[in-house]
């Protein structure tokens, strides 16, 4: 007899079928399968053939350098990160930006993704003094892989952005600032910038004003900067990275095209730092060290801002326009309008007035081997959108092979169309 087993209501929490765990499901299946697949959802990041050259030319510089294999594959780093990663990030944070920062201001977790569930945890929830702290969203749509990472129920407070429509076919979010008070119950304050899922980069003037709120609070301001300069540098708008001690900066070696390794930074005051690496030790112990070993020496002497800035940059800019250009004439004659398009992987799709959820769209295409992320996933927290505005957009990843992401995108304009008639 199979045994019943009872979860915690924490268990319970990250047991649900959450929409981030469908995500990597439909992405872990569409790289498996040997059936062709149009994959746009996901994010996995795209096979740079200069940016894979150089991770495999360091990993042979690893093997034939004395035991420097050895000492990467066979001992523990500290919780906070790997000594010369830390020394190499934090030097190079300084030089390029003039920033006051050491070691002591950069920690490493096993990808991102961990060091926002960390923070959120950290901030917010139940406190010493019995009240409830909760993280703020200055503008949804935000990142998908938030949406189940707090744990006490009541974690998220969340403002729905502004809508600027541009033009006939293209529109941009902004931060709604006369909905967005920072009450006592707010812990910290989080945006990705550049957005996933709209390619959104919220401009500097937001940042300042939102930085400038953050600390009149003396609450944390997360800036999720996976996308980010100095790497990966997916941004084709002209803004400046700004941090200061109340931020905290996230960072990942994943969109630069490492996924794998799980290697996430964050820039952040020192008892941050100190915070997070004692999360580490309770949870994983210490971190994987594959990344920091194979990138130490290429941030240091300027090699991934280099790569970033003339290969991966320049690859994705491409890829954003062509996929844009398809979906303008896959479009052609319904409603729609697209996010503009300044940074990150993706492209967001709205179709005012569609007659069906974006979540049962999602279930046509897939039906047609064609995989995009329903919009729904995105907007979480308190803050809802009047009107359908919530259910009419959709997530398409531009990264994977470029005749699969033309042939989806027609498959799209065709269910589309199917709908709108
Ligand atoms: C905005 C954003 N933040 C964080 C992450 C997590 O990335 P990782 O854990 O691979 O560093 C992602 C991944 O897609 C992301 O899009």
């Amino acid at each position: 007899m199979i045994m019943a087993v009872s979860f915690s209501k924490i268990g319970q929490k990250l047991t649900t079928r959450s929409g981030i765990l469908e995500l990597m499901d439909d992405l872990g299946s569409a790289m498996t399968t040997d059936r062709p697949l149009n994959m746009l959802g996901g994010g996995n990041p795209a096979h740079i053939p200069a940016c894979n050259e150089l991770w495999r030319r360091r990993m042979e510089e690893i093997l034939s350098n004395g035991a420097e294999f050895e000492r990467m594959v066979a001992n523990y780093d500290t919780p906070q990160g790997n000594d010369d990663f830390l020394k190499s990030i934090a030097a190079y944070l300084k030089a390029e930006y003039s920033w006051d920062v050491g070691p002591e201001n950069i920690a490493v977790t096993n990808g991102s993704q961990s060091a926002f569930f960390y923070l959120f945890n950290l901030l917010s929830g139940e406190m010493p003094d019995g009240r409830v702290r909760k993280i703020l969203f200055p503008l949804v749509p935000e990142y998908i892989g938030y949406a189940d990472q707090g744990l006490h129920p009541q974690s998220y407070e969340s403002v729905p952005a502004a809508i600027e429509e541009r033009g006939a076919h293209r529109f941009k979010y902004h931060i709604n600032f006369d909905a967005l008070s920072i009450g006592t119950d707010i812990g910290a304050l989080c945006v990705s910038r550049p957005t996933n899922p709209t390619g959104n980069v919220i401009t500097d003037g937001e940042v300042m004003r939102l930085s400038a709120m953050a600390k009149a609070a003396g609450v944390p301001l997360l800036i999720d900067n996976a996308y980010g300069a100095p790497f990966p540098n997916i941004l084709f708008a002209d803004t400046h990275l700004h941090w200061e001690d109340h931020i905290i900066l996230g960072m990942s070696l994943s969109k630069i095209g490492l996924p794998s390794v799980r290697t996430g930074v964050i820039l952040a005051s020192p008892e941050i730092v100190q915070a997070v690496s004692a999360v580490n030790a309770i949870v994983s112990l210490s971190n994987s060290t594959l990344g920091q070993v194979i990138t130490a020496p290429l941030i240091a002497d300027g090699t991934l801002r280099r790569l970033s800035t003339e290969t991966i940059m320049p690859f994705y800019r491409e890829r954003s326009r062509k996929a844009m250009e398809w979906l303008d004439a896959a479009l052609a004659d319904v409603p729609y309008r697209i996010h503009e398009s300044e940074g990150a992987l993706f492209l967001w799709v709205w179709f005012p007035g569609l007659p069906v959820s974006s979540m049962e769209l999602y279930r046509r295409l897939k039906e047609r081997d064609t995989l995009v992320i329903p919009g729904e996933y995105f907007f979480f927290g308190s803050g809802t959108f009047a009107g359908n505005h919530s259910r009419e957009c959709i997530r398409l990843t531009y990264s994977q092979d470029e005749d699969s992401v033309r042939e989806g995108i027609r498959i799209i304009g065709e269910e589309v169309r199917n709908l709108y008639s």
